[in-house]
């Protein structure tokens, strides 16, 4: 089950703003996380406090209020699968229709890349005024989706349409739409993440320095995205991701193993786990005894998973292969490319300062069958991880 969608609800200063609460309450218990955003006006009919306890996250209200680095009113746009403005005031209507950015919310929807739905409400004359006319039809024009106002009594007592959508519609058309549903609904992705160990003897391990963090980014983000996600995993120090079906491995041969065993079930393979390249051929049975100036470990190579599974590969299932490499990087990730016939390669190289290994952040390179390489700078690896997701349904799931 997908943890589903990140919405930002924009909430202008119209008396329908009372409704809102319901429409966030829809909108959590069907799983989505609710990031609201009210206007100045807004906050007359409905209060933060409200938003914030039913939504579980801070409401925004100022263009202003900055908490160190962060930027909200370009953050949460972008973070955002899509953006709900309910209701909208023919003020903002006004000024969204003609690029005007004078407050936080209309500043975030020009920083807007998602799907956005307006849902108008105000008195029936002033719906009815050819510039309200005028702007509903440059946002239709541009693609913007609208749910018309209902006809009926208005607050105001007069008769016609103008009345807000009630809260079952606007969920029912965000439903109908396909706005809530994950891009990966219906997709199976399996995850390998972590390092591999391989004993030296009953208490020494050659392991690398994987922490795991890009790999459980990319499974988390494919579980919001709505993906049924197996993640095979080597020992790290992070929880898996709730609603992940969690396979623990040690070795380079379990990890082998159990992603053989499971790949025929996958559309997709994403093998992020940084797989030890040697083994020690015979691990000592009890504890090497020290005593020795030196001592020589006589290691075999692991088996190559990425590219025993490339071999295996049906036409309809995709494969993602990770290279973490140091210096070079471009050049090495084209090599490694072609030599492990993936669908797409993730590169980076670990040892960027901040980046990689152990980091939240990361910074990489995409390549891809048509010879595209793409840089994402340098990000939070859950960021990444959208961005590979992002690759991989434009190129395995073409609508
Ligand atoms: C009681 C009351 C109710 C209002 N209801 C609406 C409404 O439903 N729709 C609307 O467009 N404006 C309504 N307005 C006017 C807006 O609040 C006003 O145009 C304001 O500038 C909107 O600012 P905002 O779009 O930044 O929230 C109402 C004003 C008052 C005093």
């Amino acid at each position: 089950m997908g943890k589903g969608m990140r919405v930002l609800l924009g909430v202008s200063g119209g008396i329908a703003a009372y409704k809102i609460p319901y429409l966030v309450r829809g909108l959590v218990k069907a799983h989505h996380e609710v990031r609201v955003v009210l206007t100045r006006h807004a906050r007359e009919f409905v209060t933060p406090l409200t938003l914030e306890t039913l939504s579980g996250f801070p409401v925004l209200t100022s263009l202003f209020e900055i908490h160190g680095s962060s930027m909200p009113h370009i953050e949460e746009p972008f973070r955002a699968d899509l953006m709900v403005i309910a209701p909208a005031t023919a003020n903002i209507i006004g000024k969204i229709a003609n690029g005007i950015a004078d407050d936080l919310l209309s500043t975030m929807v020009l920083a807007l890349d998602a799907p956005l739905l307006v849902v108008p409400a105000m008195n029936t004359r002033m719906y009815r005024h050819p510039a309200v006319q005028a702007n509903l039809e440059i946002l239709r024009k541009r693609g913007v989706h609208l749910l018309e106002p209902g006809t009926g009594e208005l607050a105001c007592g007069e008769e016609g349409p103008g009345r807000m959508a009630e809260v079952e519609e606007i969920l029912r058309v965000l439903e109908n739409l396909g706005l809530l549903k994950g891009p990966l609904r219906g997709k199976k992705l399996l995850v390998t993440a972590g390092p591999t160990v391989e004993p030296v003897d009953p208490v020494r391990v050659l392991t690398n320095r994987s922490s795991g963090k890009m790999g459980y980014a990319v499974a988390a983000e494919a579980l919001r995205q709505g993906a049924e996600v197996m993640l095979i995993s080597g020992p790290t120090c992070l929880p898996p991701p709730e609603g992940v079906d969690f396979v623990a491995v040690e070795t380079a041969w379990e990890m082998q193993e159990a992603a053989e065993k499971h790949f025929p079930r996958y559309d997709v393979l994403i093998m992020t786990a940084a797989v030890g390249d040697y083994r020690v051929e015979t691990p000592a049975k009890e504890k090497m005894k020290k005593g020795e100036a030196s001592l020589t470990l006589h290691l075999v190579e692991n088996p190559d998973i990425l590219k025993s599974l490339a071999g295996r590969k049906r036409p309809d299932q995709f494969l993602v292969g990770f290279a973490a490499e140091t210096g070079s990087l471009r050049e090495k990730a084209c090599r490694k490319f072609t030599a492990k016939g993936v669908d797409l390669l993730v590169a980076n190289d670990v040892t960027e300062e901040g980046a990689g290994f152990g980091s939240d952040m990361n910074r990489v390179l995409i390549l891809d069958r048509t010879g595209k390489v793409e840089e994402t700078g340098l990000l939070p690896k859950s960021e990444i991880a959208r961005r590979i997701l992002g690759r991989i349904v434009d190129e395995a799931f073409p609508p």
